[in-house]
């Protein structure tokens, strides 16, 4: 039988677990009343410590084992709990409940930096994580985007060595900056596919003023399926409702300075005053016929989708209106995934989508302590959840009664859950074939053509951050040829940026970089 939880102990009706002046009594884990905090158990005063002290033994070993390993990657993060409205009606390409018009979901977002390990600065230069978890009546979609709408590389394969190089060296541990050193900008000059990121990062995006003022992005091109199993192609966009603001290089490092917490502390405190910060969601849709005539390949995360080409449809309505109970027990404890989608929404072929499909998961086995994190609050899903999943380390939640298994014969009453074919999750029938390879596509071969198009779009004091950006971070690196190259590759972007850098590195102009493909001077769909 369920124990009542609010069952009182002794017959009187009291509850014993209380103290003569009204506090709640502190207890061990167990439940056990505790009668000295702040003394341990021992022989004589002062005497050696007694085993038989439970207390201490239990207090002690519990916050032996206080800290998990801290992510992988977006390790220093904050979130906040919120409700996404649809404002729009998108039954036309999805099936997904969630974007039918007045439906509200609840939310629970959490904004991150990439390099800095969880004690780092929150004003770094640096990507903006932007991951939202969307607890709809269909499971879980987690949107695990970042603030700007590309990415350093086009496959999976290449993610370790890209964080291995942006994080600290490994012989010396230091630097913390993502970009301030020899071995990222080496990873960087040699590997041309991160030249259109390289611009936004060297651009004012990477330096926030807040999460409050920052877009976000899907990166990938997803998939969005109708009730009749229709695909159309979607790119998603966040956009802040108070605009977009960064800082200046200047006051990001007297900020760091000041106020590590300078992010999180913004958002808490316009959480707890009312202000609630609202982002509108976009999407840009796109068909087959689109993709095939567009100048690169939509499913190459290098790339991004303009807006002119493809106009932003804003379809809902995020409210961040709550912080969180307990720091650790939700933004700590929160596990996003690219993998959890919900029926109406499907991935796409690109190979940067189809790996991190693989490593979320895998990561969390390992951060959270086993397979049974999504018993964890912030991780439960909000709707009915029934498989035959049993066991593992902290099981909370097994099949109760006599079937764990199926196909069983113990009907509806003790058979437990069936496989719905009419409205479970259905994968698009994407019709595939061709060798096993290793090959990247042609099609991925443009590095420069839409880090020029990113560059000159930036106004004139936009410009001059990021070749002064460009100047001060490639300064702090060492070796002259690793300069050298970067300065190679910015030649096939801007000649007038090269220029400046290599003067304010008092560096000889370098040959420009051999590109792999010629630039495509035409950017718009053919
Ligand atoms: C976090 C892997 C690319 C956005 C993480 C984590 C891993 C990871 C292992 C830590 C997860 C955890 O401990 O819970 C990868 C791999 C990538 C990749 C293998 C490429 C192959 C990207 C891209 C984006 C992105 C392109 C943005 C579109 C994020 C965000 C988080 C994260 C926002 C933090 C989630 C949170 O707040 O808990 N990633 N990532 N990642 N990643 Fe990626």
């Amino acid at each position: 039988m369920a124990q009542d939880p609010d069952l009182k102990l002794d017959d009187s009706g009291a509850n014993r677990q209380t103290t003569r002046d009204g506090y709640e009594t502190m207890t061990t884990q167990q439940g056990i009343p505790v009668a000295d905090d702040q003394n341990h158990l021992k022989a004589g005063a002062p005497g050696p410590m007694l085993m038989d002290d439970f207390h201490f033994r239990e207090k002690m070993f519990h916050f032996d084992h206080e800290r998990i390993p801290e992510r992988v990657v977006h390790a220093r993060g904050y979130g906040a709990r919120g409700v996404f409205e649809a404002t729009d009606d998108l039954s036309d390409v999805t099936s997904a409940g969630l974007f039918q018009k007045g439906k509200k979901t609840p939310v629970f977002t959490r904004f991150s930096t990439v390099a800095g390990n969880k004690g780092s600065p929150d004003v770094a230069r640096d990507v903006r994580g932007f991951a939202v978890k969307f607890y709809t009546d269909e499971g879980n979609w987690d949107l695990v985007g970042n603030n700007i709408p590309v990415f350093f590389i086009q496959d999976a394969i290449k993610f370790p060595d890209l964080i291995h190089a942006a994080k600290p060296e490994p012989d010396r541990g230091f630097p913390q900056a993502q970009t301030a050193h020899d071995n990222f900008w080496d990873f960087a000059s040699l590997s041309p596919e991160t030249m259109h990121m390289i611009m936004w990062i060297m651009s004012d995006r990477t330096i926030p003023r807040g999460f409050r003022f920052m877009e976000g992005f899907g990166v990938h091109t997803f998939r969005l399926i109708d009730a009749e199993g229709k695909s159309t192609y979607v790119k998603f966009h966040w956009k802040p409702k108070l605009g977009m603001q960064s800082v200046a290089w200047n006051e990001a490092v007297k900020l760091n300075g000041a106020d590590p917490d300078f992010h999180r502390r913004d958002l808490w405190n316009a959480i707890e005053k009312g202000d609630y910060p609202q982002w509108d969601l976009g999407v840009q849709l796109f068909d087959q016929d689109f993709a095939d005539s567009f100048p690169f390949d939509v499913l190459d995360a290098t790339k991004l989708i303009p807006e002119e080409d493809v106009p932003v449809r804003i379809v809902g309505t995020m409210t961040l209106n709550e912080n969180v109970d307990n720091f650790f027990a939700e933004t700590e404890q929160v596990a996003f995934c690219t993998q959890n989608v919900v029926p109406g929404i499907g991935f796409s072929d690109d190979p940067l989508l189809q790996g991190r499909n693989f490593s979320y998961l895998d990561t969390q086995l390992k951060r959270l302590g086993g397979p049974n994190f999504t018993r964890i609050p912030v991780n439960q899903p909000r709707c009915p959840v029934h498989t035959f999943q049993q066991d593992g380390h902290m099981a909370m939640k097994n099949p109760m009664g006599r079937a764990n298994y199926e196909p069983n014969s113990w009907g509806t009453e003790a058979g437990g859950p069936r496989e719905d074919p009419d409205r479970g999750y259905k994968h698009y029938p994407e019709e595939v074939r061709g060798p096993k390879t290793f090959h990247r596509s042609e099609t991925f071969a443009d590095h420069y053509s839409q880090a020029r198009q990113f560059y000159v779009s930036q106004s004139a004091p936009e410009q001059k951050h990021m070749a002064d950006a460009l100047t001060f971070e490639l300064s702090k690196v060492e070796h002259g040829k690793i300069r050298s190259r970067v300065v190679s590759h910015l030649l096939n972007i801007d000649e007038t940026l090269a220029k400046k850098v290599a003067k304010g590195l008092r560096l000889e102009l370098p040959e420009p970089a051999r590109p792999a493909r010629a630039p495509i001077t035409d950017l718009a769909p053919s």
